[in-house]
């Protein structure tokens, strides 16, 4: 009994871990499609440590806000994410980059936000507990 158990197992983890293979996004599989000017603000992101204090998908420090989808909240926009990486606030440090820098990194926050959505909205949930948003 014990080995028919462990074979349905075996088996079901083979063909879901082939359908994944098989069926995923093709995009997602390979880094050659990214813009260059998003890995560089990529890096920027990292080597200025921005997830210490900033999550991206909830994960990261909680001092500053999510910024998965910062890029589409249409009271904030391109400026607004400008002033704040430039200048820093109060709370947050100003990190003298210089202007392209800057946009290196708006544009690595652009590509983030159009990989999906951070906050699954209550009513997306379907009753099986998936949900489908647009990107
Ligand atoms: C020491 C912690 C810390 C680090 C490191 C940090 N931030 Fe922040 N950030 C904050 C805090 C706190 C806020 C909220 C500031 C406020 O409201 O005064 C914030 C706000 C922001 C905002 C505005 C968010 C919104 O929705 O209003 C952006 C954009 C941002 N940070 C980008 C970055 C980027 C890019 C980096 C890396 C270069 C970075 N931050 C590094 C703490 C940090």
């Amino acid at each position: 009994m014990l080995r028919l158990v462990w074979g349905i197992l075996f088996t079901s983890f083979c063909l879901y871990t082939g359908w994944v293979y098989l069926y995923c996004d093709e995009e997602a599989k390979t880094t050659e499609n990214i813009h260059p000017a998003v890995t560089e603000g990529w890096n920027l992101w990292q080597q200025n440590n921005c997830q210490s204090c900033h999550q991206l998908y909830g994960l990261g420090g909680y001092m500053g806000p999510d910024l998965t989808n910062i890029a589409r909240d249409s009271t904030k926009g391109k400026p607004y994410m400008y002033t704040f990486i430039k200048h820093g606030t109060g709370r947050m440090p100003a990190f003298n980059m210089t202007d392209d820098e800057v946009y290196r990194i708006i544009d690595f926050l652009e590509w983030v936000d159009k990989s999906g959505v951070s906050q699954v909205p209550a009513e997306a949930v379907h009753w099986s507990g998936t949900y489908i948003i647009d990107k």
